[in-house]
């Protein structure tokens, strides 16, 4: 039995200090938007209804919540009174008792132990009403916690409202909050706008509780910084960095060796089996899984990719790609959708890959590029080889068999195939398969005009050397 009935999150503001053409709850925090974030947060308290207050941006922030929450049911908010106003709509939406979590959308950091731990203190107290809040060292434009008896909340009083001994109080409101729901409806209908925004405050309405004569619990977070909430660029980027010193503690105490957590950044989704070793500048993010053994980096950008056990990534951007078992990709290397490395396959020193298979034990180890081609196993693309894979109009493919020798500047125009064993002369262009087991040659006999310097640049310095060297016009 899920023991919140409802969770109201607030998304429906202007987010005007991130001046932005996004919405604020979408920027994103190690690879999630901010509400996905929250909502991941939300998710293991397992709430019978989960209502999203939404306004501005809202075709694009109801289009994501689709994605990342259909369950989740979207109210809208025309006019922005407020955050009384937002917790008004959402509550005539809804029919049944028990307790709401309410919460803000921007607030990414806030984790579900902090939150159950909080709906268990709530229950607990059997007051109708509880407030997380939190030690800020500098609570600044939060609103502050008005205590009162036994330690019971009085009121809570906005930043702008205050006066000057409510300012100095270090205890702030983090915006979350549980509620009776029948307690809730009862004085939600009386906020008034009477305050220096001239909005429905959701928070005046613990003062109308306690003044009914029932009580309200404020329960103190022991971490603030899970209840740091983001309105401007800057705490986007502060959020950002705690969240990702977060994530590379957990990888550490898992097993993963990163050199330099301060420039590591790991996306929440990814998964990284112990063993590997992240050395410094690297990004692994989306999807990414990368099994045990694997050495990623330094200066490393992982983004939706599969690297096996043992292999490595140096210096190096890979995107929607499989690096495989002792597998070798850099330095320099580009790896872009839907390369696809088998076994101890190795990718060199400015190679880009797309859309290709390299089989087991094949090489491509300097300067080619590599696309919309299948090379079987154990076969060596020479240096400057290019897949010329676009006539302009479509794209095709190429076939290269098992241990082939491609010779050093061949041109493989698609669609061609190359033969099981088959070799290619240096700087080729093979624009007819080539059999297994033979050679393709595509290139002009050399000719060598004997004398040409010495007649055509007289008195050069290669014409000095050439006559050192024996030579006659
Ligand atoms: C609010 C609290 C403040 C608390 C702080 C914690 C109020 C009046 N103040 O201030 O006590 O310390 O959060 O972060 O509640 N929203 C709507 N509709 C609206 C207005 C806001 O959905 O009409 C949403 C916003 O998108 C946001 C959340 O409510 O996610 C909070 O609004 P915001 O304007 O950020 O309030 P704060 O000034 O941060
Ligand atoms: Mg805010």
């Amino acid at each position: 039995m899920s023991k919140v009935e409802l969770t109201i999150v607030l998304a429906a503001g202007e987010g005007t200090r991130m001046k932005s053409k996004t919405a604020k709850v979408l920027h994103s925090i190690a690879g999630r938007s901010i509400i996905e974030n929250v909502l991941t947060a939300v998710e293991p308290l397992n709430p019978k209804s989960l209502s999203v207050v939404v306004g501005a941006h809202r075709q694009e922030v109801e289009a994501h919540l689709q994605q990342i929450a259909p369950k989740a049911k979207a109210i809208f908010q025309e006019n922005r009174n407020g955050t009384g106003g937002a917790v008004q709509l959402a509550l005539a939406e809804h029919n049944g008792d028990g307790a709401v979590l309410i919460l803000a959308g921007d607030t990414p950091l806030l984790t579900s132990k902090t939150l159950s731990e909080f709906v268990e203190a709530h229950i607990t107290s059997k007051n109708s009403a509880s407030v997380l809040t939190a030690l800020l060292p500098d609570p600044t434009g939060y609103g502050r916690i008005v205590r009162g008896e036994n330690n019971t909340v009085a009121k809570i009083v906005e930043q702008r409202d205050a006066n000057e001994l409510e300012i100095e109080i270090d205890e702030i409101n983090t915006g979350v909050y549980i509620f009776d729901l029948s307690q809730l409806r009862e004085v939600i209908s009386k906020l008034q706008s009477n305050n220096s925004q001239k909005e429905l405050y959701l928070t005046d309405v613990i003062g109308l509780i306690t003044n009914s004569g029932k009580k309200v619990s404020a329960v103190l977070s022991n971490d603030y910084t899970e209840t740091l909430g983001i309105n401007d660029r800057s705490q986007l980027a502060e959020c950002a960095a705690l969240m990702q010193d977060r994530i590379n503690h957990q990888h550490m105490l898992n097993g993963v060796t990163i050199l330099d957590p301060t420039t590591t950044w790991i996306d929440a989704n990814v998964k990284i089996e112990s063993d590997v070793v992240i050395y410094p500048g690297s990004a692994i993010s989306g999807n990414s899984i990368i099994a045990s053994g694997a050495v990623i980096g330094p200066r490393t950008t992982l983004v939706n990719c599969e690297v096996a056990a043992d292999a490595t990534v140096l210096e190096s951007f890979a995107t929607d790609s499989k690096v495989g078992k002792s597998a070798k990709v850099g330095p320099y290397s580009y790896l872009r959708a839907g390369t696809v490395l088998a076994e101890e396959a190795k990718i060199g020193a400015y190679v880009e890959t797309k859309n290709s298979t390299i089989g087991k034990g094949s090489k491509v180890p300097h300067l080619s590029y590599v696309g919309d081609a299948q090379i079987g196993e154990g076969s060596n693309i020479g240096a400057a080889t290019i897949f010329v894979n676009y006539d302009g109009e479509n794209k095709h493919q190429t076939k290269v068999g098992n241990q082939v020798r491609i010779g050093s500047d061949t041109m493989l125009v698609a669609p061609v195939s190359i033969g099981d064993g088959a070799y290619t002369a240096a700087g080729s262009v093979i624009n007819e398969d080539v059999p297994a087991g033979a050679i393709g040659i595509g290139r002009a006999r050399q000719t060598n005009i004997l004398g040409w310097v010495l007649r055509k640049r007289k008195g050069s310095k290669s014409a000095d050397a050439a006559k050192n060297a024996g030579a006659s016009e």
